[in-house]
């Protein structure tokens, strides 16, 4: 097993009170992440209790448990692995109040020490938070501990602000993590890493020569089992009050004074300042066909699972360059990525019919698949007499460099981030407010949902919302692949 570098892991073994233990999230990401943690060491201890409404024992916890791991995790579950880490399992269903949760910490704390630290996951909707955090506070489990919730943080302004308040009567702030998974894709971070580590592009980073900005992540995937959750939420609170305008804003922002919690929100949050309202005749909200006849979907529902917009951000650096949004469920291809359109040049030097401009302006592209790929494409010469130009590129893929495999998936990562008190990863009240507040037009008067095709790029009018422009998906031409010759 490859040793851990000091310091990436806590310094203190963990309780992890893992609430919404058998929901959706936890199965996918929290428990195979929290496994990986656990048996490759980078945690000094760590006992989990899971936490739901269904009425388990702790055997039938474990078994959900390897199930999830069975069916999610990336990595081989070696039995004796597995078996240390099934030891370290216990489980409270919600039922039991406060007591039985407070003395199943009790019973995993004295098998780690007084030393240890507690970390709440708050695997839960917005509607059931606030119990939670009421229990966690009954059960006298505030001390020594940190609470990281779950996206949506709130379902619109008033209800984000009210649940800060009441968060704010149990925990200090520093002890809240409100988690945005998008950012700990490591190829977010690698966006603050190429605009502030080079001196190549920052100087053009900018409106005098950025034309306009895409985020575009289409999912293939459907509802699996999140019906009720994703019936109240839709994709504008799923995915882009939350992750997409998080990316936004690490595009976005200024260069921070340091790389540290406080000068990168202080940055983002600028950002989201600037934001102007997101008007509704700038949005296109979609719902698959076939989406009203699911199970737990009501058969007249409303909620989106698809939606694109338009978006300004109002200051000296963006004013007049548009940052196009979309995503949606069961779409063509499943996909994350920015696309940086750049201006085109005065093109009059080359004769017509040279290509020049045919293909779309040159685009920097960043993919947020887990190891990172960037793309620069730019007209080149076609080799041969005359002067034909071809779209070309030069491409980056983290794959490449051997050290993909080093890549700690989002969850993960935040995971450890908030068990070492590192916030810089992690959302602010403000900035999470700010957004909702640009968000009440449209939330107040949304426009109609427009049915799409599964398996399309969306409702038609998505096309008008970008014009003269184009989106970038689906790519004329699919990332290189160094393992395929031609191409
Ligand atoms: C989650 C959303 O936060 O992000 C899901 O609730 C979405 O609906 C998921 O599918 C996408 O995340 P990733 O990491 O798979 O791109």
């Amino acid at each position: 097993m490859a040793k851990i570098p000091p310091g990436v892991g806590p310094r203190f073994p963990q309780v992890v009170v893992l609430v919404g233990a058998t929901g959706d999230l936890a199965r996918r990401k929290l428990l195979p992440g929290l496994f990986h943690l656990c048996s490759a060491g980078f945690i000094p201890g760590c006992r989990i209790i899971g936490v739901s409404l269904d009425e388990l024992d702790v055997d039938g916890f474990r078994d959900a448990a390897r199930s999830a791991l069975d069916e999610f995790s990336s990595r081989k579950t070696t039995s004796a692995d597995w078996d240390t880490f099934a030891a370290n399992l216990d489980y409270v269903p919600l039922s039991a109040g406060a007591a039985a949760l407070r003395a199943a910490v009790d019973r995993a704390e004295a098998s780690l020490g007084t030393e240890c630290r507690r970390l709440h996951y708050l695997s839960v909707p917005p509607s059931a938070a606030l119990t939670v955090v009421r229990t966690l506070g009954e059960a006298g489990l505030v001390e020594r501990s940190r609470i990281v919730m779950e996206k949506p943080f709130g379902t619109d302004l008033a209800s984000a602000v009210k649940l800060n308040g009441k968060l704010h009567e149990v925990f200090q702030e520093e002890q809240i993590f409100r988690i945005d998974h998008f950012l700990g894709k490591e190829p977010a971070q690698n966006i603050l890493a190429f605009r502030f580590a080079n001196g190549l592009f920052e100087p053009i980073w900018n409106r005098n020569f950025i034309d306009h900005v895409q985020i575009d992540v289409p999912e293939t995937l459907g509802l699996g089992k999140r019906a009720g959750f994703y019936e109240q939420t839709g994709a504008y609170r799923d995915m882009v009050v939350t992750h997409l305008f998080q990316i936004l804003a690490f595009m976005a922002m200024e260069p921070p004074t340091a790389l540290e919690p406080a000068p990168i929100s202080e940055e983002k949050n600028k950002v989201f300042r600037s934001m102007e309202p997101i008007r509704p005749a700038d949005v296109v909200r979609g719902q698959y066909s076939g989406y009203r006849a699911e199970e737990g979907v009501d058969p007249d529902s409303d909620t989106e699972t698809f939606i694109a917009l338009k978006c300004h951000i109002d200051n000296w650096r963006w004013a007049g360059v548009p940052f196009y949004l979309r995503t949606g469920k069961r779409m063509a291809e499943g996909q994350r990525i920015i696309s940086i359109a750049f201006r085109e040049p005065p093109k009059s030097m080359f004769p017509p019919g040279s290509g020049v401009g045919a293909q779309g302006p040159d685009h920097l592209t960043f993919d947020l698949a887990d190891a990172s790929k960037m793309s620069l494409s730019f007209y080149g010469k076609r080799p041969g007499p005359g002067m034909r130009l071809d779209k070309l590129s030069l491409q980056f893929a983290m794959r490449d460099t051997g050290m993909a495999g080093e890549v700690l998936e989002a969850y993960e990562r935040l995971i450890l981030d908030a068990m070492r008190g590192d916030r810089t990863l992690f959302t602010t009240a403000e900035g999470i407010e700010r957004l909702w507040e640009v968000s009440t037009a449209l939330l107040e008067s949304p426009p109609p949902v427009r049915l799409y095709e599964q398996g399309s790029w969306g409702p038609k009018p998505v096309h008008q919302l970008i014009a003269p422009h184009a989106w970038r998906l689906p790519f004329e031409r699919a990332w290189r692949d160094p393992n395929k010759s031609g191409n």
